[in-house]
Order: C-alpha cells, then sequence, then structure tokens
C-alpha cells in the first residue's frame, strides 16, 4: 500500500519545494513562440528535459509536475521522463486535470473537468512511476464573481479528485487558483481566497480524504494585477495567512502557486509567509514564477541549454534561500548565485 503521508511529506520537506513544468500543449507551444522557439513536440521536450537536468535540482526541489505529453516522452539518453526524475532523486507528479471549462448557469465562469475516467487513468500513472497529481481548478473575481456554483463545482471536483488519488495511491495536489486578472484590491482576494478554501477543506472531509496526505496548492492572497494600490510583501503574507486561517493543521503541507506573480516578487512573498508563524510545512510550487527566465535564456537554441539550466537553478536558490530565512533582497543582484 502506497505511503501516501510519507510521499506528501517528502513533497514539503523542509527547504524543498515542487517545480511545475506542467504546461499543457497549447498554453506551452504559446510560451515557446513567444520566446522564440518554435512550438514543436520536440522542442517542448528539450525545454522539460532542460529543466529537469539542471545540476542540483533536487537539492531544493522535491518533485516535478508533468503534463500527459511529457510523462511519456523520453530524454535524450532514452530513459522515460519517470524514471529519469526517479534517478535525479525527484518525485514525479502529473497533471491529471482536463482543463477549465464554461460552467452552464453561470456566464463567464469555469469549472474544472476530468472525473470522467479518472480512476484507471490515475492507476495507470502510478504504474508508469507518478507518486503524486494535481488538479486545478480556476476562480475569477469580479462582477459579482465567484458565483457560490462556481466555488461549490470547482471544490467538489476538487474533493472528488482528491478522494479518487488517495484510493490509487496518489498524493493529491489540490489547486484552487483564484486567479489575479482584474482590479480588486488585497482585502477582495483574500476575501474570496478564504472563502474558496472553506469549501475545498469542506469538500476534502466529505469526500473522505486522509489530509495527511494532502498537499495543499493555493494563491497567495495579491491585490489584482489592475488594482492601483500596491500591497508589501508582509501585507501580502498576513492577508494570505489570514485566507488559509481555515486549513487544518493534519494537512501534509501548503505549497504556492505564483499566479503569474514577477519572479522576484513571489520570492519576496514566499519569504514574508515563511516569517509568520504556521501550522503546516510551507512551500512554493511554482511554474512561471521558476521557470519564465529559464525560457527566455534557452529561447529554442540548443547553445544556450546551460545558460537556461543557471537561469532556473538562480530561481530555485533564492527560493530554496526564501524557505529557510536566508533571503534578502540583495541576493537577487548576486551574480554567483546559481
Ligand atoms: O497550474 C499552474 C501551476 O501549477 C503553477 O503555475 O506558478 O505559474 O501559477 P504558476
Amino acid at each position: 500500500m502506497a505511503d501516501l503521508a510519507g510521499t506528501a511529506a517528502a513533497l514539503v520537506a523542509p527547504g524543498k519545494g515542487i517545480l511545475a513544468a506542467d504546461e499543457s500543449i497549447g498554453t506551452m507551444s504559446a510560451r515557446l513562440t513567444a520566446a522564440g522557439a518554435a512550438p514543436t513536440r520536440e522542442n517542448r521536450r528539450a525545454y522539460r528535459e532542460l529543466l529537469v537536468t539542471a545540476p542540483c535540482l533536487a537539492s531544493a526541489i522535491s518533485g516535478v509536475i508533468l503534463c500527459d505529453e511529457t510523462f511519456r516522452q523520453r530524454l535524450g539518453d532514452g530513459r522515460p521522463f519517470p524514471a529519469a526524475l526517479a534517478g535525479l532523486g525527484l518525485l514525479t507528479g502529473i497533471k491529471v486535470d482536463a482543463g477549465a471549462k464554461p460552467l452552464p448557469g453561470a456566464p463567464g465562469e469555469t469549472v474544472t473537468e476530468g472525473l470522467d475516467g479518472l480512476a484507471p487513468r490515475l492507476a495507470g500513472y502510478a504504474e508508469l512511476g507518478a507518486a503524486f497529481a494535481k488538479w486545478r481548478a480556476v476562480l475569477r473575481i469580479g462582477d459579482g464573481r465567484p458565483s457560490r456554483a462556481a466555488v461549490r463545482a470547482n471544490a467538489q471536483a476538487l474533493g472528488r479528485y482528491a478522494a479518487a488519488c488517495q484510493q490509487e495511491g496518489l498524493v493529491p495536489v489540490v489547486e484552487p487558483e483564484v486567479l489575479m486578472d482584474g482590479p480588486h484590491s488585497l482585502a477582495q482576494c483574500e476575501t474570496v481566497t478564504a472563502l474558496v478554501l472553506l469549501e475545498v477543506m469542506s469538500e476534502l472531509q466529505d469526500y473522505g480524504a486522509d489530509l495527511a496526505g494532502v498537499v495543499l496548492k493555493p494563491n497567495m492572497a495579491v491585490p489584482g494585477s489592475g488594482c492601483p494600490e500596491a500591497a508589501a510583501p508582509h501585507q501580502v503574507a498576513e492577508a494570505t495567512m489570514a485566507a488559509l486561517g481555515c486549513v487544518p493543521a493534519t494537512l501534509a503541507g501548503v505549497a504556492f502557486l505564483s499566479g503569474g506573480q514577477p519572479p522576484e516578487r513571489a520570492t519576496r512573498h514566499l519569504a514574508a509567509l515563511q516569517g509568520l508563524p504556521h501550522v503546516w510545512p510551507l512551500t512554493f510550487s511554482f511554474g512561471r514564477a521558476l521557470v519564465d527566465p529559464a525560457l527566455a535564456a534557452w529561447r529554442g537554441d540548443p547553445a544556450c541549454r546551460e545558460a537556461g539550466q543557471r537561469a532556473l537553478a538562480r530561481r530555485v536558490a533564492l527560493n530554496a534561500a526564501a524557505l529557510t530565512g536566508t533571503y534578502r533582497d540583495d541576493l537577487e543582484r548576486e551574480p554567483a548565485l546559481g
């Protein structure tokens, strides 16, 4: 029987975070194009290989979340990604949702789909080496949103997904993301995030999920991208902790997403969060805030592969410093880092 609590504890082990490299084919292709690289299957593979083989990644990364395409691809040396990750001391995660789809009756809102046939899919991934899974729900703030229906539908799906994962021996990473898009204030984001998390916790309980084998991946409470008022890191940290007030101490851990925050800002906020009292292990599960500099440095050019890996190693080191209380702003200008 799978040791769910042990795997979850390993994912949020002190000083370690999770690398989210699970962009869908469409999203990854768009990001490659924007970076100047051709949006091919091979470039998506080569880019993910660059990321996971960055030297010493496992010193501060516990696991890597992949999408189905990468999960079934191989490194240049012929090893399938899950086997290669295991060899590098990293746990393999798999994104198992089918994406956010329009929610009937709730204009402009979505519910994340993918529950049909989920159990056998999870079993298949576990068989091929996955240790954990990820499901992302998306909630928007503004014009009466999120609606009660959207909050409930997404939380229910997360509860069912979490229960199915544990049944099949995978640790569920439960990701309810309140988007940063919009002019809303920090206080509005805190309120909505608290409401969403309360609903998610209630569904996890209703579906009998063992919280010791669950990692929560929430957004930080931040002002909307169009909000005229900026917030200091300590304000973001305090609002975020308040929003997480309903999250029980029995949860394996909390691993924040970056949600489109610039890398330095996400790291500063993580450091401020780590400095506040908390009852669960607290870490990061960043996508863009870890990999954007690496993609910009590589841009599809094989000659820039090492530069891409150095850029990733740098962000990983800075976020690890945030976790251990050693992050300072001037580290961002330290050339030797990474
Ligand atoms: O689904 C989104 C990823 O898991 C986290 O990505 O840190 O860029 O928001 P992000």
